[in-house]
């Protein structure tokens, strides 16, 4: 069985365009876990611009619902996510002038500040999860990291497919990653820029466990309703 994990992200961008309390995403978490979400994704981002601290202890406090918090290697970011002990998280690159993330971690120039973090948080028994590229080198690196989890970008085969442009040879990528990384014992995720189409073609990749979807399910849900984007996601990866 495949996991979803549903990023919430989008739903404090929402709220904070009135600078209100409206929509809540702690009631998000909520909702999309009682309508079938394997897990939530929230990304505390550096400069805040949607989840906050406030939502992210909230969310971390819930019993019932595994949370996958996403973090940048910043400091202070690191003790918060230390301090709120979500169940998983996921080292990403973070860049101030980036729309969203652009890519996976630059494992080989940011690998003893990476496995120092990671060390912190396998003490407190978090799984741990490291955002890259579909690179067999940096899948041998993220080895290397004992890392509990990959997950690998799929932003670039997303944009591919969208823009009906030849994607197999990402597609390959993603797949020989895949195979190795659970060759070597590493779960594997997927995410970033997926909708139906290119969650479809993926699910045919048996290694990959998990996939974490945001943007798209929060915009279709404008139309259908969030209940049904999600029920939707769950027939597509089963
Ligand atoms: N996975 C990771 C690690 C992310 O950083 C994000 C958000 O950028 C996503 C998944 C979700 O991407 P999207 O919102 O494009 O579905």
């Amino acid at each position: 069985m495949k996991n979803l994990g549903v990023n919430i992200d989008h739903i404090a961008t929402i709220r904070n365009a009135r600078g209100e309390d409206h929509p809540d995403p702690y009631l998000a978490a909520k909702f999309v876990s009682k309508h079938g979400a394997d897990s939530v994704t929230i990304h505390l981002r550096e400069d805040r611009r949607h989840i906050n601290d406030n939502d992210t202890k909230k969310i971390c406090s819930l019993k019932k619902i595994k949370v996958n918090l996403e973090i940048s290697t910043n400091l202070e970011i690191v003790n918060k996510a230390l301090k709120f002990k979500p169940n998983f998280i996921c080292i990403v690159p973070e860049n101030r002038k980036e729309i969203t993330t652009e890519g996976g971690l630059n494992l080989k120039k940011n690998k003893k500040k990476i496995k120092e973090i990671m060390l912190k948080f396998k003490k407190k028994n978090i799984r741990t999860s490291l955002f890259i590229n579909p690179s067999i080198s940096d899948i041998k690196i993220s080895k290397k990291l004992k890392t509990d989890c990959v997950e690998i970008h799929t932003g670039k085969l997303a944009s591919l497919v969208k823009s009906k442009k030849n994607y197999k040879s990402e597609l390959s990528k993603i797949k020989k990653c895949s195979l190795l990384a659970k060759r070597l014992n590493i779960e594997v995720h997927a995410g970033h820029g997926l909708d139906y189409r290119t969650t479809k073609i993926l699910k045919n990749i048996n290694e990959i466990q998990e996939f974490n979807i945001g943007h798209f399910i929060i915009g279709e849900s404008t139309f259908i309703g969030l209940p049904k984007v999600i029920k939707n996601f769950k027939k597509i990866i089963k």
